[in-house]
């Protein structure tokens, strides 16, 4: 947890403004929150209503991530970030935050584009938080829960970034400046396509970019939006941390999941298939 970081931060209990002593965080009224020897602090206010991603789900997305099948979906986020920030102003220059932001990979990508920038992460899960603490020096990893009220100051934010994760449009609208973005990546009903058959995984939504846009509306208008498809070519060892690192995670089983890779071809096709859309405040 950076000092730089703290003022944008919140009581996740009152809404307090936060300051920072010998590694523990408090707000005004007295409500406190020790930073782990990790590095991150958890800042949910009681136990988490849902199923976190467990250690092995973060490991096998670190894993996958690091060998550079998703660097395409960062490098997008980091252009299209550059082009729509706000510019500088000479004041503060606001945050740059990543909700779901798991590991930080994505977030470590956009944050080299802002050398003036805080980052802060939040994912609900304390084992992506740990790693994504170690992810970039100028990122801030925090332990929240993206449905609830996030512990960000109201317009504390000039860049949001939400990569195939949980968004709540009023809290993300709260936390941005008027003239900051938010960029939000969706996976599209063809994305992983050859694995879903071959596997059986779970399917994207066919509606889900439609309702997106119906629950963004009363918030924000979007701005940009850019459909990318391209393919990786995937051997036995990636295939099942791309399966383990998500939702597929709680509901494949061990040996049948094997069976099933071992008849895969090897160097294995895998579509990724996304969309990435620009979003500006409704003021
Ligand atoms: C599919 S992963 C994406 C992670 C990261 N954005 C990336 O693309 O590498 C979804 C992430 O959302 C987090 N998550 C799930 N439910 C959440 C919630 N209610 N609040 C915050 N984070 C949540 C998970 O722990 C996980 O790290
Ligand atoms: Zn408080």
């Amino acid at each position: 947890m950076r000092k730089e970081a703290v003022r944008y931060l919140r009581c996740p209990h009152c809404s307090g403004a936060m300051a920072m002593t010998d590694g523990t965080l408090r707000c005004p009224l007295g409500h406190s929150f020790d930073v782990a020897k990790q590095g991150y602090v958890n800042l949910l206010p009681a136990a988490a209503r849902f199923s976190a991603d467990t250690a092995a789900m973060v490991a096998a997305r670190a894993d996958f991530l690091a060998a550079g099948h998703y660097a395409p979906i960062a490098e997008a986020l980091a252009t299209l970030a550059r082009a729509t920030a706000p510019a500088p102003t000479g004041g503060d220059p606001g945050c740059v935050v990543d909700i779901g932001g798991g590991t930080g990979y994505h977030h470590a990508r956009v944050m080299a584009e802002f050398p003036g920038h805080e980052g802060i992460l939040l994912d609900i899960s304390k084992f992506a938080a740990r790693r994504a603490a170690r992810a970039h020096p100028r990122i801030s990893a925090v332990v929240a829960d993206a449905w609830d009220g996030l512990p960000i100051a109201d317009g504390a934010a000039s860049v949001v970034l939400n990569v195939f994760a949980p968004r709540n449009p009023a809290e993300l609208r709260r936390i941005l400046r008027p003239e900051g973005v938010l960029l939000v990546v969706t996976p599209r009903p063809d994305h992983l396509r050859e694995l879903v058959e071959a596997l059986g995984l779970l399917r994207v939504d066919e509606q889900k970019d439609e309702r997106l846009a119906d629950r963004f509306s009363a918030y924000f208008t979007e701005v940009a939006r850019e459909r990318s498809r391209n393919t990786m070519a995937l051997d036995h060892k990636a295939v099942p941390r791309l399966v383990g690192m998500g939702p597929n995670a709680w509901h494949q089983h061990g040996e049948r999941l094997e069976e099933r890779i071992a008849s895969l071809p090897e160097p294995c096709e895998v579509t990724v298939s996304i969309t990435l859309t620009a979003y500006r405040p409704l003021v």
